[in-house]
């Protein structure tokens, strides 16, 4: 049992409320495991109100005492691929070019076990120093490719979830796989990591244009075998890919239903970007429980176009944010919420939202962690929520420090942690270990 005195900012009703923070200025975050071993919240709230009933109840309690520091839950990213950490920043004429010529090359490496283990551990750092506790991650189409990051997440204790893509059409050689086999090994790695220490797996169809019918049936066969698996892919990114859809499958209503028809929309399924959907695609994500993963850095870089959240809102589906690494610039979770607040000033809705700053933090955290299911696990810190948390020292620059110290409100801290804020903010970022119950 170990205790932290701080600033504490959570979700006090992550339901009812969605992005309605709760900041307690002098708090108590206590942390001891469940009856399995592994680390969770055992209570949270004001140290006034908490210390003494703490103290009486585990008397020898060791507190942390950590001034002028914020513990807030680790960042949930909701869509990144491990294997384009070296393919940020390349720049292209759109989605397909950008495919073609920088990434499918660049994911032939994966074949390797040993290069996809030493990008697993780069990249996992990587998370950490960025706060993200949690991501659902695209591999390659190379079962190594997982084998790797669930290795190396299993080893450091992390919440991850991936998947091998599945891509047997319009892909090179070197990454394009075998409808038949691609399956088999989906298969092979649910049996093996699905449901494993912290562990999940994601059925990974890469989009519509690089799988086959058989595979994409297939795929919804497994998802419906496997209903607490995940499902990853792409939809509605990019005008050319959409047109590219639409000719390989003119009888469809939309791109999205494509995926409907193959029985891939469900709860625990997640589909990158969402952009050019209509009402009706709107309505299907909320009847199906699909969720999306916004992804307003990679967005803006590929000039893909701007989610909606007045029309996602309007229509209740789930949605949260993500960095889309590599198409995306940065795992910081504060530059995708800075993206996500410029893409609401700029994007499809006229006039523009301002999305609010506890809005955008819960997107990245609580409301994250609903959209994959796992809400009351991760992405908050109420009592029994798995202890994946930050803590943010918003003096780490000299520019934070000044602009911090002036905040008049809760909602102009936040925004300057949001709009000031980088790996620098992140002092520490600690995750929920495993122990013997
Ligand atoms: N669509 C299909 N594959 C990809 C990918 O790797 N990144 C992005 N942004 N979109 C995709
Ligand atoms: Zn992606």
């Amino acid at each position: 049992m170990k205790a932290y005195r701080a600033s504490l900012l959570y979700f006090a009703a992550p339901e009812s409320l969605p992005g309605q923070v709760t900041f307690e200025q002098d708090g108590l975050l206590v942390v001891g495991p469940d009856a399995t071993g592994r680390q969770v919240v055992q209570a949270i709230g004001s140290y006034q109100q908490l210390a003494s009933q703490v103290g009486s109840q585990y008397p020898g309690l060791q507190v942390e005492h950590l001034p002028g520091r914020i513990i807030a839950p680790g960042f949930v990213d909701m869509h990144i691929h491990y294997p384009q950490i070296d393919v940020i920043g390349s720049p292209a004429e759109g989605l397909l070019p950008w495919l073609e010529n920088y990434t499918f090359p660049h994911e032939k490496r994966f074949s390797s076990p040993e290069y996809s283990a030493e990008a697993a551990t780069f990249f996992i750092a990587e998370l950490l120093r960025h706060g993200v506790t949690t991501a659902l991650a695209f591999a390659t189409s190379h079962p190594e490719s997982v084998n790797a990051l669930l290795g190396e997440a299993q080893r450091q204790s992390l919440r991850m979830i991936t998947g091998k893509v599945l891509m047997d059409q319009n892909a090179p050689d070197g990454v394009r796989d075998e409808t038949r086999q691609s399956l088999i090994d989906t298969e092979a790695l649910i049996e093996k990591w699905h449901g494993v220490d912290r562990l999940g797996y994601a059925i990974t169809p890469r989009f519509v244009p690089s799988c086959s019918e058989a595979q994409l049936r297939g795929a919804g066969e497994l998802a419906a075998q496997y209903p607490d698996v995940w499902i990853q892919s792409h939809v509605a990114e990019n005008r050319d890919e959409v047109a590219w859809v639409r000719q390989l499958y003119p009888q469809a209503r939309s791109y999205l239903s494509v995926y409907e028809d193959f029985g891939l929309l469900r709860p625990r399924a997640v589909y990158a970007h969402c952009i050019h959907l209509d009402e009706d695609d709107r309505a299907l994500m909320r009847s199906t429980g699909t969720a999306a993963a916004v992804s307003p850095t990679s967005n803006l870089f590929l000039g893909s176009g701007f989610f909606d959240h007045a029309g996602a809102d309007r229509a209740g589906f789930l949605y949260g944010l993500a960095s889309d690494v590599g198409g995306g610039t940065s795992f910081s979770p504060f530059h995708t919420m800075l993206a996500a607040y410029y893409v609401g000033r700029e994007g499809q809705t006229k006039p523009g939202v301002s999305l609010k700053p506890q809005h955008l933090w819960w997107q990245h955290t609580a409301g994250a962690a609903r959209a994959l299911g796992l809400q009351g696990v991760v992405g908050n810190l109420l009592s029994g929520c798995e202890a994946d948390f930050v803590v943010l020292n918003p003096q780490a620059t000299p520019l934070l420090a000044r602009k911090t110290s002036q905040a008049g409100s809760l909602d102009e801290l936040l925004f300057s942690l949001i709009v000031l804020g980088d790996d620098r903010l992140i002092e520490k970022t600690v995750i929920s270990q495993a122990g013997t119950a």
